[in-house]
């Protein structure tokens, strides 16, 4: 008999595959002669662990240019274990090409990967992904369907370089081509940066969205120790993943999903690395819809309340200097986490079937200068702080670490843009009204408002201020912006303008005051005053008659919820389909 310490293993019946190909029946018959037809006999799929192999490769997704060999290291490792191995093309939700915004696909993605999922002989899956929404739209899918699982990031690319310069994916393209619009840099050069900033297949090598989604899914328990800051090219990368298909096999035997994986308390974990590694604040957003699949929720406050205690270690850009390839070598996520392992619940468990002390506990830095310790931090908290106001009832995010110091305490008057094609239109303008203390505003560009709130909320810096050498200034959005972005931006408003949050009752000239320390927005008009522009409020009329776009504005929710779809968060339990 299992004692507690002996997780009971399944027999081959009770695998969910069974259904499809074990049994006597008419459809069983229908399943095994077509798996005939694939080439795959009874002694390939009957009773065995069928392994679906998910795999965001795409044409499309230049990040994921390499899966289908990493997906082939997969099937080498399932094979091994004795499961089967089956490889199925899913949506890449690909951050460089997909408009709106690859965040407008993420629920899709999720909702793809559940139904995959459920409709089909799948035992449990490895799923291959990376790319920015990637990894929370796989994960969102797979907490929804609740069978063990295994994530396989696609690892970053190598450094870019440019003439003996170090580039860095998003952070040095917004800091050139500002040089480039105050004439500081010619065509050729604009094209020789163009040549050399993305030098290798791997998702963006910077602390963006993707480096620190892949770690905080490594960090949840997700994934093989220390896969997610393998560079892609680098072979540790094709070994880690045969890895995976031999631990999802024994996973799938002893019924290890993610609910019996990731708890609050890894969630909590995530939060904390996320401020340690000065992580995108795109991560708040993706952590709270990923949660909510479980039912765990997140208020924003504890992200606030984590980031005051967690201090910055990862000395990456764009809050530090260095790159993903220089944290591998450092030592990688593994290492950072075992450096930081008192600020940690270490005994939740992992894929592995250890706790995540065991899975990190021999770790070294090997350069305490990328990774640094708590003694030896670069900022005593995180990166990352939750604003309210009466600007923002329902929270703002601002990443500070990446925000120029004196910003993070300014009252300025606003400059307010309804869309972004009129702020495109103007910013270049030499006469406009503006100074360094002007507080540039975007709106409509949240969930419902852009929608999929695209990652605007970098605002440029207009012509007339970069010629006066300014590089940064306060801006409002009530969209996101990109992890690999920097500069004093509060970003996520909640509600959004277009549902008729404060901020669409902004007029240009307003004062606005921003206060990082005591974490607040405030828009100096009175409540009378904001009363009264309520009453003239009206929404923009509706632009979606059908299609996805439709579903998407009348099911998406705010950004402290996520920007999850209201009907694929948590809830009761959707039934297995009926196999006739
Ligand atoms: Fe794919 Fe940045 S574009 S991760
Ligand atoms: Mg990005």
């Amino acid at each position: 008999m299992a004692s507690e310490n002996t997780p009971t293993r399944k027999t081959p019946e009770q695998l969910r595959s069974w259904r499809w190909y074990g049994r006597d029946e008419l459809r069983s018959f229908g399943h095994r002669s077509r798996a005939k037809q694939a080439g795959w006999g009874s002694e390939d799929i009957v009773g065995k662990p069928v392994i679906g192999i998910l795999n965001t490769w795409s044409d499309l997704n230049s990040c994921h240019m390499h899966l289908r060999l990493t997906a082939d290291a997969v099937k080498r490792g399932v094979l091994q274990a004795g499961g089967h191995p089956m490889e199925i093309p899913i949506m890449s939700a690909g951050e460089m090409l997909t408009k709106p915004t690859a965040m407008f696909h993420r629920n899709f993605l999720a909702m793809e990967t559940e139904e995959m999922l459920r409709a089909n002989p799948i035992d449990g899956a490895v799923l291959l992904g990376g790319c920015d929404k990637s990894t929370p739209g796989l994960l969102m899918g797979a907490f929804s369907m609740d069978i063990p699982v295994i994530y396989m990031p696609c690892g970053p690319m190598i450094k870019g370089n440019w003439r003996g310069d170090t580039l860095g994916s998003g952070s040095d393209v917004w800091k050139y081509w500002d040089e480039k619009r105050a004439g500081n840099l010619s065509w050729e050069q604009w094209c020789e940066i163009e040549d050399g900033i993305a030098r290798s297949p791997g998702h963006c090598m910077t602390m963006g969205t993707a480096s620190t989604l892949t770690a905080l899914a490594e960090t949840l328990g997700l994934c093989i120790p220390g896969a997610s800051s393998i560079p892609a090219v680098d072979s540790a990368h094709t070994r880690i993943a045969a890895a995976a298909g031999r631990q999802i096999v024994e996973n799938v035997w002893l019924d290890r999903k993610p609910s019996g994986i990731v708890s609050e308390r890894s969630f909590e974990n995530a939060i904390a690395v996320d401020m340690a590694l000065g992580g995108s604040t795109n991560a708040i957003v993706h952590l709270v819809a990923m949660a909510g699949r479980l039912g765990i929720k997140l208020p924003l406050e504890k992200f606030d309340e984590i980031s005051r205690k967690i201090p910055l270690l990862a000395n990456m850009r764009p809050a530090g200097k260095y790159l993903m390839e220089e944290f591998f070598l450092a030592g990688g996520l593994r290492a950072l986490l075992n450096g930081m392992r008192e600020l940690l619940h270490t005994d939740v468990p992992t894929i592995t079937g250890k706790t995540l002390g065991e899975d990190i506990e021999d770790a070294i830095i090997h350069n305490e200068d990328v990774i640094r310790t708590p003694a030896n931090a670069l900022q005593p908290d995180g990166g990352t702080a939750i604003l309210r106001g009466n600007l923002c009832p329902d929270g703002a995010v601002i990443k500070h670490a990446a925000a120029t110091k004196e910003l993070c305490t300014h009252t300025g008057p606003a400059l307010v843009y309804d869309s972004y094609a009129e702020m495109k239109k103007h910013i270049d303008d030499m006469d406009l009204d503006v100074t360094k203390d002007t507080v540039l505003i975007l709106r409509n560009a949240g969930p419902v408002g852009a929608p999929g709130m695209p990652e605007w909320g970098q605002l440029p810096i207009p012509k007339k201020l970069i010629m006066q050498g300014i590089r940064d200034m306060v801006r409002l959005s009530d969209c996101r912006m990109s992890g690999t972005s920097y500069g004093a931006c509060v970003l996520h408003i909640a509600p959004e303008s277009a549902v008729g949050g404060p901020l669409a009752l902004v007029k240009t000239g307003d004062l606005i005051e921003l206060d990082v320390p005591n974490r607040k927005l405030h828009l100096h008009v009175s409540d009378e005053e904001l009363e009264k522009r309520r009453a003239d409020w009206k929404p923009a009329p509706v632009r979606y008659h059908r299609g996805y776009a439709k579903l998407y504005v009348e099911h998406v929710t705010q950004a402290d919820q996520g920007a999850d779809f209201d009907f694929l968060q948590h809830g009761p339990a959707v039934p297995e389909p009926d196999i006739f």
